[in-house]
């Protein structure tokens, strides 16, 4: 039987429907249905699409390759003077926060594998207004914390050339704001991973891969090498700063574990999806933890908490000073532009497919959701997005956005938390290639925590986050209010979609 589709014709006037409701608040709480989803990411026959070629290793590597990496190099020196030795612990409460949030993201995966995330689970869940701030808390996730990573490239270049007696000047290493004119290595970077994204997913999959290998193997290096001069003596007394320092280092630390639910953002470019996205989900998710955890109490054993205030780059300080090796600073600083590197790499990509995503649904404008016959991937959205994350790396100083990447982050996750709670509500038929393990509990406590690592979050963090969200509000009502497809489907056409039918069941 043929589905009405979402035409992509422009509303004439306000969208009418809203299944039993009309007007703004029906827009707004109209959910996207799951089996349209789940058409439009099939495509019609002859259209172009993105290409299935992303196994579970690739899949688990988008998501390790956009979450570890810049944040657990420069974190500890500013975290563990806020909770001591117990930095460990933090980072153990940060990771159960991204952990519990990674569950609920795995069964939302595995139900809607299509590319937008949770933007689109949100859409499905609590209508289009929850899904347009979702989706815009991702642009703070995706965009603005890529570029802000992308910042660091000046930075960790000059380190290297350094070993070589050479570094770039200023001018051209450093933002406008921190002594410079532009921070050429950041756009360097951004422009190199848009242009293999552009080439096609599979290459740059690849690239990918290789360089989490070797981020992955500086870091376990680290370890190594600082378990040789483990002091236990160091861990005591183990809360110097008492609780309240151990939860406002989680707070800081959660900048780290940003990221990991890049592999939802390639639903429609997995094998198999509902299979493989829930496991490469939960197998990052282990991956990274395990070795922030292992490079936490490492650092801490090798040197006294007191040691990290005011250290910066306190893990290569570290492997210097135990090994007397001066070659080990290029080691760190290569392996640092490698993490910004596919960082930038995966994140972009992740951007790029959710506002293929949003524009399928006319929030932002179509050219964002072209897919080019030649290569299979988004080419004008990748080129926009990546000349837009260039510019704001080169030129912006992104310190206080960055902080607020975190809070945004934060609240996509607790949104994802509560749509599975309302999935498995309304829709407990659906198929499920991945539960959520102790329901309710599991999502409730995720939303809760990313609620509570919210709050700990600074005033300034907050203020930014409102502002952000304002402008948000604005583009809505600019654009894709008026645009929105699903609001332009009359009520018959929205009720035919929203009609339950055998096809959502089945196994893929
Ligand atoms: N999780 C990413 C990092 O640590 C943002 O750099």
């Amino acid at each position: 039987m043929t589905l009405p589709t979402i035409t992509g014709q422009k509303p004439a006037a306000a969208p009418e429907g809203g299944g039993q409701r009309t007007g703004l608040t029906a827009q707004l709480l109209r959910r996207k249905p799951i089996g349209q989803m789940l058409s439009e990411a099939e495509g019609k026959q002859d259209a172009p699409k993105l290409v299935r070629s992303f196994g579970v290793l690739q899949l688990t590597m988008i998501s390790v390759g956009a979450t570890l990496g810049t944040g657990i190099l420069v974190i500890l020196g500013e975290s563990v003077p806020l909770a001591g030795p117990a930095i460990w612990i933090s980072f153990a409460i940060a990771g159960l926060a991204a952990l519990l949030s990674a569950v609920s993201y795995a069964e939302m995966a595995g139900l809607v594998p299509v590319a937008g995330s949770s933007y689109s689970y949100s859409y499905a869940t609590m209508g289009e207004g929850m899904a347009w701030i979702c989706g815009w808390c991702l642009v703070l996730e995706y965009a603005v914390s890529v570029a802000a990573v992308a910042v660091g490239a000046g930075q960790y270049v000059n380190e290297t050339l350094a070993v070589f007696g050479n570094v770039l000047p200023d001018a051209i290493s450093q933002p406008p704001g921190e002594g410079g004119m532009m921070n050429i290595p950041a756009m360097v970077i951004v422009v190199l991973a848009m242009m293999l994204l552009v080439r096609g997913a599979r290459e740059s999959a690849w690239i990918n891969t290789a360089i989490v290998v070797v981020k992955v193997g500086i870091l376990v290096f680290f370890c190594a090498v600082a378990f040789t001069a483990f002091n236990a003596g160091n861990f005591e007394p183990l809360l110097p700063m008492g609780a309240a320092g151990v939860s406002a280092a989680a707070s800081s630390v959660f900048f780290s574990y940003i990221g990991f639910d890049a592999a939802s953002t390639a639903g429609e470019e997995a094998r198999n999806p509902k299979r493989d996205l829930p496991r490469a989900i939960m197998l990052s998710m282990v991956i990274v933890t395990t070795i922030y955890v292992l490079v936490a109490v490492a650092a801490i054993g090798a040197r006294p908490w007191g040691w990290f205030d005011g250290t910066d780059a306190a893990l290569v300080r570290i492997l210097e000073e135990i090994t007397g090796q001066p070659w080990i600073a290029l080691v760190f600083s290569v392996g640092a532009v490698l993490a910004i590197a596919s960082i930038v790499l995966t994140v972009l990509y992740g951007q790029t497919r959710i506002l293929l995503s949003m524009s399928r649904d006319g929030l932002v404008p179509r050219i964002f959701g072209r897919v080019s016959r030649r290569t299979g991937t988004p080419v004008a959205g990748t080129l926009i997005v990546g000349i837009a994350v260039a510019l704001t790396a080169g030129l912006v100083p992104l310190g206080s956005l960055a902080d607020a990447t975190s809070i945004g982050t934060l609240f996509a996750f607790a949104l994802v938390n509560v749509a599975v709670i309302y999935l498995r509500r309304t829709r407990p038929e659906l198929e499920r290639t991945f539960r959520v393990p102790l329901f309710p509990l599991t999502p409730i406590l995720g939303a809760a925590m990313c609620g509570y690592l919210m709050l700990n979050l600074g005033a300034d963090t907050w203020v930014v986050f409102g502002l952000w969200m304002l402008v948000g509000v604005g583009a809505y009502f600019s654009y894709g209010r008026r645009n929105s497809r699903v609001a332009a489907l009359s009520q018959e056409e929205y009720r035919e979609l929203t009609r339950p039918r055998s096809s959502e069941y089945q196994s893929s």
